[in-house]
């Protein structure tokens, strides 16, 4: 049984000393990738960069990546040879149009940044990727929680999302605690407020059962 899990969050260039980045500490993606280790599944873990102090777990394949571009590549590369994928990436949906070979010099009071849209990785599994194992995304709110994970799941053709609500300032990001809701095609299972670890084996063993189904 192999699982592939995507974490961490990305950097998109906007010129060699700078980036565009989010507030994922990869905490979550790393404590399922320990979990499913931990039971002794192979785990192939690509991560963007982690400046939290979270250790790659012992005995996982680590991919290291940067951008969300090269998160897809990896994902390309890898996904054929999971059983499970689990993406928990917090993957920036946009980046700049171009990167500046070099460092922009400021002018003006005012600067405008051209964004592009980022190919939408887990929504490529199914229809690019070909993939036909258990897919799992993960969601995060900030309203309509259930909604808006339901709408995912249909939409990319997952199995089980991961939905969280990133409104609240105890749970998420940072937080060595979530507090989560796992959305399934047909049915919700709410796991209450715990540390990530235990949060981490409540979807491994969900996605578990979800693969016994198949
Ligand atoms: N995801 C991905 N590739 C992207 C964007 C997101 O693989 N380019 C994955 C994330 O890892 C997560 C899920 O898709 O599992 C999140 O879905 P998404 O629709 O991107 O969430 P939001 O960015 O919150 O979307 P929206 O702005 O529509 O709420």
């Amino acid at each position: 049984m192999t699982f592939l899990i995507t974490a961490g969050p990305t950097r998109e260039a906007i010129d060699p000393v700078r980036y565009l980045t989010n507030r994922s500490s990869g905490k979550m993606g790393y404590a399922i990738a320990d979990v499913a280790a931990s039971k002794g599944y192979r785990v192939i873990l690509i991560s963007g960069p982690i400046d939290s102090g979270v250790d790659v777990p012992d005995g996982v394949d680590y991919v290291p990546v940067e951008s969300a571009g090269e998160m897809y590549a990896a994902v390309e590369r890898w996904i054929g040879s999971a059983d499970v994928a689990i993406f928990a990436a917090a993957v920036a949906d946009y980046r700049p149009v171009e990167c500046m070979e070099q460092k922009l010099k400021k002018e003006g009071e005012e600067m405008d940044l051209r964004l592009v849209r980022n190919r939408d990785i887990l929504g490529s599994a199914r229809d690019v990727f070909l993939f036909n194992g258990v897919l799992v995304g993960f969601a995060a709110e900030t309203e309509n929680v259930l909604e808006n994970a339901r709408g995912k799941l249909l939409k990319k053709g997952c199995d089980m999302v991961v939905a969280n609500d990133v409104s609240r300032s105890d749970i998420g990001f940072d937080s060595d605690e979530n507090e989560v809701v796992l959305v399934f095609r047909e049915g919700e299972e709410i796991v209450e407020k715990a540390s990530k670890k235990s949060i981490a084996r409540s979807v491994v063993s969900a996605a578990m059962s979800l693969e016994g189904e198949m």
